[in-house]
């Protein structure tokens, strides 16, 4: 793949990572892949924006060969530390070792620690600039965006603004631009981005949007370092992170359960029949044994509604659901409405379980939880559906 003129003389020097299916540590799924983009800007002074993964190193080398000589690179702008983004500096400061390294104090700190390379760095706060003959780059500080080293980099003369992970997709394509890709594809993996990684941060992300409207920048491309840069309406990203991070949210029903045998999921159906009757139309429906939990928390985010459901195992619910439970009290939703329910045997449990673990994660339980022993009867299987009409009636009310 060659390199991408995304504006005169500004290139596209990245990878694309086809086939990375984990992220990490296995923390998020990345069926579609991803991609690692860093940017060159060829003026008076060559600048690289952040570099790519590691094992990826030589592939970007070769990029920026087809453009420049690797030795005249004079910056390279270090958005953040992370190493799928920091990984090639080693490889790449042995070919230009007098280039000056531009971060955040913190990035500083996490380079030396991650590479232990005695690199010149130049240590950047928000408003600093480094001019570069016709274009000049301008620092913007974006502590925990999602890493307390994380920074923006925006060119004033192009409107053009470098967020690194903000923003971004994880979405292996041969496309380059959001506008020519499959829009259904691209907005699913915006979502899932900043469900599974941002929603937590949403606090700051707000503050950091609000602040950069102030600064009064005129912005005409938004360049992520990971999936598709957005032109045409760059804006329209912008106010979808406003949306999230606002915990705006839907008339949708998210429900998510673990089964032993068979019976909490009978709950589950006839709970979805509930919903779907009393007229919402928008409900999911997750075996967390055998889903991608990446992909429920895609559908969480903008869920008005989470309905849990498990099993009783001693005293207490399923372990799937268990550590799911804990990865959405990380993710600190707000303002969301909750049930849960599930089936028994001899004693209970699962469900006093459940209900403590929203309560302790801020989320409002509204209905008392349903329980059932062993298989629902024709009476409780009524039940079930009543309890999913009737979640729905308070959750629109
Ligand atoms: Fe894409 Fe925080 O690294």
């Amino acid at each position: 793949m060659k390199p991408c003129e995304i504006k005169k003389g500004i290139y596209w020097v990245g990878v694309v990572d086809w086939n990375i299916r984990n992220f990490h540590g296995h923390t998020y799924t990345t069926k579609r892949g991803t991609t690692y983009n860093a940017y060159l800007i060829v003026d008076e002074k060559i600048a690289l924006i952040d570099t790519v993964l590691g094992s990826f190193a030589g592939e970007m080398i070769e990029r920026i060969k087809e453009i420049v000589s690797v030795e005249k690179i004079d910056y390279i702008v270090a958005n953040h530390v992370e190493t799928d983004h920091s990984g090639a500096m080693p490889e790449l400061m042995k070919l230009c070792p007098k280039a000056k390294v531009i971060g955040s104090a913190k990035c500083k700190e996490g380079l030396y620690r991650y590479y232990y390379g005695n690199w010149d760095f130049q240590i950047v706060k928000t408003g600093d600039k480094i001019n570069l003959g016709k274009r000049t780059l301008t620092f913007i500080e974006a502590p925990m965006i999602h890493w307390p080293d994380s920074m923006f980099t925006y060119c004033q003369e192009e409107q053009l603004l470098m967020p690194n992970d903000a923003f971004g997709q994880h979405y292996a394509t041969s496309e380059r631009f959001a506008d020519e890709a499959d829009q259904c594809a691209l907005w699913d993996e915006a979502a899932k981005y900043y469900g599974n990684i941002l929603w937590p941060l949403s606090g700051v992300i707000l503050k950091k949007i609000e602040e950069i409207q102030k600064m009064g920048l005129p912005i005409n491309m938004i360049a992520p370092s990971h999936g598709l840069i957005w032109r045409n309406d760059p804006l329209k990203i912008v106010n979808a992170y406003a949306s999230w991070a606002k915990n705006e949210v839907k008339d949708k029903v998210v429900i998510v359960y673990e089964t032993m045998w068979g019976a909490t999921e009978k709950m589950a159906r006839k709970i979805e029949e509930g919903i779907i009757e009393a007229g919402l139309l928008e409900v999911k429906l997750f075996d967390v044994a055998s889903s991608d939990r990446t992909e429920i928390i895609k559908e969480m985010l903008d869920a008005k509604g989470f309905i849990i459901g498990s099993s009783t195992h001693d005293n207490d619910m399923l372990t799937n659901i268990a550590g799911f439970l804990e990865f959405i009290k990380g993710l600190k939703p707000k303002n969301r409405r909750a049930a849960a329910f599930g089936s028994h045997g001899w004693a209970g449990g699962a469900v006093k379980s459940i209900e403590n673990v929203l309560k302790e994660t801020g989320i409002e339980v509204i209905l008392p939880g349903l329980t059932v022993q062993y298989m629902p009867d024709e009476k409780q299987t009524k039940e079930c559906f009543d309890f999913g009409k009737r979640f729905t009636e308070l959750l629109k009310s």
